[in-house]
């Protein structure tokens, strides 16, 4: 498949990087440029040699929401039948960590995509906020559930409600973003993170994210019940006997991914 809304690129060893690239609309997320970050990702997932994944846009604008203009005239019944840049929200689906270098407006579905990464590096100019009070709609990719999770219901009421919008640092303070960065560093910063996770083994990599998100999901006891079954399944792999093995021998694990 040829992109014609995003790049991509493999700027390190192990990691794969996907760029929105629609820079007049400020990577508004059309449903044509959501579908490529969707077959992009998922390509990056099903390729042995990426362990880790970026999602970024460009200095003035991670995403600035859904495609206001592409909505615009759309019903109840069109959304429903399928018309529905919700539907190709699937990044539950993906099993290799993402990280989202943000930089420039994360505005509504932007906020929401960057949120249902993994983790999220900003630029000190980037700008979060779920502005779709103003559309006379609510958020849809999540802004209600994510967002409330990460900042507390208090915050994420007047976000949702005023359309407050965090800068990078408030974002940090509030524990939505890992790190925030010069604009100059926060994609290489990314890149370094997305580096060192690719250089891991890849099936505790894989078991570590999806008994992270299982907290998200389940009540506490279920979600110890879920890390033990992961932590005894990392049991089986090669990459335990080979990581054991390295630490009592006081060398370098060498890992195979199995
Ligand atoms: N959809 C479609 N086009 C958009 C867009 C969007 N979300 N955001 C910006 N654009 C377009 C503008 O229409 C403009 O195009 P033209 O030159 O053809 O007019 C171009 O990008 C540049 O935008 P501005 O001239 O507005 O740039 P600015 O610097 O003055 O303002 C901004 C930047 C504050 C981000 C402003 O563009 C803005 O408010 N955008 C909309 C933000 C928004 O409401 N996002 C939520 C969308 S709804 C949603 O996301 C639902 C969901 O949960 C999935």
């Amino acid at each position: 498949m040829s992109y014609e809304f995003i790049l991509t690129d493999t700027p390190a060893d192990g990691v794969g990087l996907v760029q929105l690239n629609r820079p007049q609309a400020l990577n508004a997320l059309s449903m044509p440029l959501l579908a490529e970050v969707m077959n992009a990702l998922h390509k990056f997932d099903a390729d042995d040699s990426i362990g880790c994944m970026i999602l970024t846009g460009n200095e003035k604008a991670f995403a600035a929401g859904a495609d206001i203009k592409e909505m615009e005239g759309k019903t109840h019944i069109d959304m429903f039948m399928g018309e529905s840049l919700i539907d190709g929200f699937d990044f539950g689906k993906i099993s290799k960590p993402i990280i989202a270098a943000v930089s420039g407006y994360a505005l509504g579905g932007g906020c929401e995509i960057a949120m249902s990464c993994d983790m999220i590096v900003a630029s000190d100019t980037a700008l979060f906020g779920q502005p779709e009070i103003n559309l006379g709609i609510i958020p849809g990719g999540g802004g209600t559930q994510r967002l409330t999770r990460a900042v507390g219901k208090a915050l994420a009421m007047e976000m949702m409600l005023t359309d407050r919008r965090l800068s990078a640092e408030e974002a940090y303070q509030f524990g939505l973003v890992n790190r925030v960065e010069s604009i100059e560093d926060y994609l290489t910063v990314a890149i370094d993170i997305a580096s060192k996770v690719s250089k891991k083994s890849q099936v505790a990599i894989k078991l570590t994210k999806d008994a992270i998100n299982k907290a998200y999901e389940m009540t506490l006891q279920e979600g110890l019940e879920a890390e033990k079954r992961n932590f005894y399944l990392s049991f089986s792999s090669e990459d335990k006997a080979e990581g054991m093995r390295a630490f009592i021998e006081k060398r370098k694990a060498e890992w195979k991914n199995r």
